[in-house]
């Protein structure tokens, strides 16, 4: 008899067929009522077993976490909870779960507890369903932009340049660190290194991207990205996946059109697709909320957040905007903010994106504009505008309710001779990025894109708070286990 997930059961209920599934047990009542999940969705199958005419050593061992399979006929349930059930005819079980060594009970266990048992946490409610959305988004990523012709370009994983110039790369060498070769001057010879080079993990495939727009048009990477900058917080990883798409003749609004668009529609996708996780997740995060003081609770239910994504136009203004409005802000004035925003010119942290967000516009906020000297050197120099003190640069950050930066990027500077003055200034050598310079130097063209931090997206939609609990093995500083 061939195997039938439960998914496709509850989807077509074939009531009176034979069928065989196999998964892990959740519960096992009286006895008799087997509920099995085997990861295909939310819900489990009821399982109804013959207990008189099963032999006791057997029933014995369908135990919470064990794998089973079990066969026979599908039929309307009489109990309630479920419209099917299978009334078994043979159950095996595959693999024995002892109750008194397993470390997941038939209870509640905190996010912290999992997280150290992260090889486990998949057999939990909550990240079966967090791990299938964030399954779920990354196709429906993968589907909008192959609607609009994009075309998927893998960037190298291992690189020798530092895309952000923030100097924040996890280094790549074969060199034998207790006794690195040296030359004649002190220095470590990387000549003897395996690329006979410096080399270490990307930091984004932003620049390899740019290269291969300005001859596909329209490119996305989806791939794994690496920080070491040593942020212990819940929006930081050190390991992440990043999308950035690439468009050759786009400019700034157009590159905050698309991304508007694509956070819409995979909210919009999580919506329709994701229903019983969703639930299962904002269930989850009603009882969380309830043990927070009122003040910092969300006062949205997790659908009516994505909703409100898929319903409303994100708040679009530029940075010299926003400082004023922060300037004048109550927790400005009351000296609430652990860092004052004194003036133009400040980096702005994520307390002041969270007030933008969260207190003054109450909704996804696009700012645009920022002052150059706190933005990559690759960002496109603005016309000098009334008003505005000093050197903007075309970026745009996208900030989300609970989540602060979700989405950076910018308009590219096309220009040869503007790029190089700003890689000078910023003491970005010229020769390890001739490449990146060619594509100015031959049929330049305005271009534009951005990045979106997908765990940042899958923290949004999933609801969880910890950056930690949605990637199934995170690496943070002083972790990297499994
Ligand atoms: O703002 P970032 O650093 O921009 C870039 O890397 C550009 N090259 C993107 C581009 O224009 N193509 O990073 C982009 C996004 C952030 O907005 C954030 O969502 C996410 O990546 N991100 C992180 N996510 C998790 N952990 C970290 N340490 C992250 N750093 C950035
Ligand atoms: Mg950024």
């Amino acid at each position: 008899m061939k195997r039938i997930k439960i998914a496709e059961i509850l989807r077509t209920e074939p009531v009176q067929t034979r069928v065989q599934v196999k998964g892990w047990v959740k519960a096992f009542r009286n006895n008799q009522f087997i509920a099995l999940n085997d990861g295909s969705c939310a819900a489990n199958l009821q399982i109804v077993v013959d207990f008189e005419n099963t032999d006791p050593a057997l029933l014995d061992r369908i135990k919470f976490g064990a794998a089973i399979g079990a066969s026979g006929q599908l039929i309307e349930s009489q109990g309630k909870g479920q419209r099917v059930e299978l009334k078994a005819e043979e159950v095996v079980v595959y693999g024995d779960c002892n109750p008194e060594q397993y470390p997941l009970q038939p209870k509640r266990h905190s996010l912290e507890y999992l997280r150290e048992h992260a090889h486990l946490r998949f057999r939990t409610n909550t990240f079966a369903a967090v791990f299938r959305v964030r399954h779920a988004l990354a196709f429906a990523i993968h589907q909008f932009f192959n609607d609009r012709g994009f075309c998927y370009l893998h960037t190298p994983v291992i690189t020798a340049s530092d895309a952000e110039g923030a100097g924040e790369m996890f280094r790549v060498t074969t060199l034998p660190l207790e006794r690195v070769p040296r030359t004649e001057t002190g220095e470590i010879d990387f000549s003897l290194d395996f690329f006979e080079r410096p080399t270490n993990l990307t930091v984004s495939g932003q620049l390899e991207a740019e290269l291969a727009a300005l001859a596909l048009g329209e490119v996305y990477t989806f791939g794994p990205t690496f920080r070491a900058e040593n942020s212990n917080t819940t929006r930081h990883l050190a390991e992440f996946w990043m999308i950035e798409p690439e468009v050759a003749f786009a400019d700034l609004t157009d590159n905050m059109d698309l991304a508007e668009a694509m956070l819409r529609y995979v909210a919009a996708y999580a919506l329709e697709h994701c229903t019983d996780d969703l639930k299962i997740l904002e269930d989850r995060l009603i009882e969380e909320e309830k043990s927070k003081p009122q003040d910092q609770r969300s006062g949205l239910t997790l659908t009516e957040k994505l909703r409100f994504v898929v319903d409303n136009r994100f708040e679009r203004l530029t940075y010299t905007e926003a400082i004023d409005i922060l300037k004048n802000s109550n927790p400005n004035k009351k000296g609430k903010f652990q860092y004052p925003i004194e003036g133009w010119g400040a980096d702005l942290q994520s307390e002041h994106e969270r007030y933008l967000v969260e207190k003054h516009f109450k909704k996804p906020v696009i700012l645009t504009n920022y002052p150059a000297a706190i933005k990559a050197f690759y960002m496109r120099l603005d016309e000098p505008r009334d008003g505005v003190p000093g050197p903007t640069v075309s970026a745009m950050d996208i900030l989300f309710p609970g989540i602060g930066e979700i989405v950076g990027g910018s308009q590219r500077e096309e220009r040869l001779e503007v790029l190089r003055q700003k890689m000078r200034d910023m003491h970005i050598p010229e020769d390890e990025l001739s490449w990146y310079l060619d594509t100015r130097r031959f049929g330049s063209c305005p271009h534009a894109g951005f990045g979106l931090g997908f765990e940042r997206l899958v923290q949004f939609v999933t609801g969880m708070g910890n950056i930690r609990d949605v990637i199934a093995f995170p690496r943070y500083p002083g972790s990297a286990e499994f």
